[in-house]
């Protein structure tokens, strides 16, 4: 196991694995690991449950910045809390993967989630796996590792519908839906600067899992 505690970004788009991915290199490095896409979605969430309406920012970036929100960060038991009630499922559901791009475009709420987001890795002292979709570009450009994972767009739809369970067409339809909403405030189909790309269509996750020890080891060595 690499000697590594600094902070490692892993950017990319829906359905490129970043979870999956994030979970076990940060397992693997008893790091801690915090997925960024949850704090934009419990946001969302408590959005939703105040009624307000999608077009009123104001009041948007005002409910937002008065959720009790908390993330866990312990790469095999995290979680994201709304009003101290663990909100996993519920932040995956429909509705809000329906509504989270439109509340993740507001600057103002960018700006206040990406203070939050930075707070945690501050205080991660044995490292930190960081994955989301501008981590190395925006959250955490001093990050000591940044990697840039993507897959094809078919490929990326097979795997979320295997994950849950719905119809691949409208998956894809899902995600292209996404990755187009959410271009328009960060980049999901490029790499940051000074990034590794890693294609893993054709990987599997041990795959890239070993990929990456070797980007880690060589970052220690160097
Ligand atoms: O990774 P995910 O599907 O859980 O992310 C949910 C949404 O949050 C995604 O549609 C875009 C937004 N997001 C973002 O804008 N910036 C991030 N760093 C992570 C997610």
């Amino acid at each position: 196991m690499s000697a590594f505690r600094g902070v490692i970004a892993i950017d990319g788009p829906s359905g490129s694995g970043k979870s999956s991915v994030a979970r076990r290199l940060a397992t693997d490095l008893g790091a801690a690991c915090l997925d960024t896409g949850a704090t934009y979605r419990t946001a969302t969430l408590a959005v939703l449950r105040s009624g307000v309406h999608l077009g009123d920012k104001q009041t948007i970036l005002k409910v937002v910045e008065t959720a009790t929100m908390e993330f866990g960060t312990v790469p095999d038991d995290r979680y994201s809390l709304l009003d101290g009630v663990n909100v996993d499922a519920e932040i995956r559901g429909d509705e809000v993967t329906a509504t989270v791009s439109a509340v993740s475009g507001i600057p103002e709420v960018r700006q206040y989630l990406i203070r939050r987001q930075r707070d945690i890795i501050a205080a991660a002292d044995h490292g930190i796996v960081v994955e989301g979709r501008d981590i190395g570009e925006v959250v955490a450009p001093d990050a000591d590792l940044k990697v840039y994972l993507t897959a094809d767009a078919t490929e990326r739809a097979r795997r979320r519908s295997s994950q849950n369970g719905a119809d691949l067409a409208a998956t894809a339809a899902d995600i292209t839906r996404r990755d187009t909403a959410d271009a328009k405030t960060t980049r999901p189909h490029d790499a940051a600067p000074g990034a590794v790309i890693v294609d893993t269509t054709h990987l599997d996750l041990d795959q890239v899992i070993t990929a990456l020890h070797e980007l880690v080891d060589r970052r220690v060595a160097a």
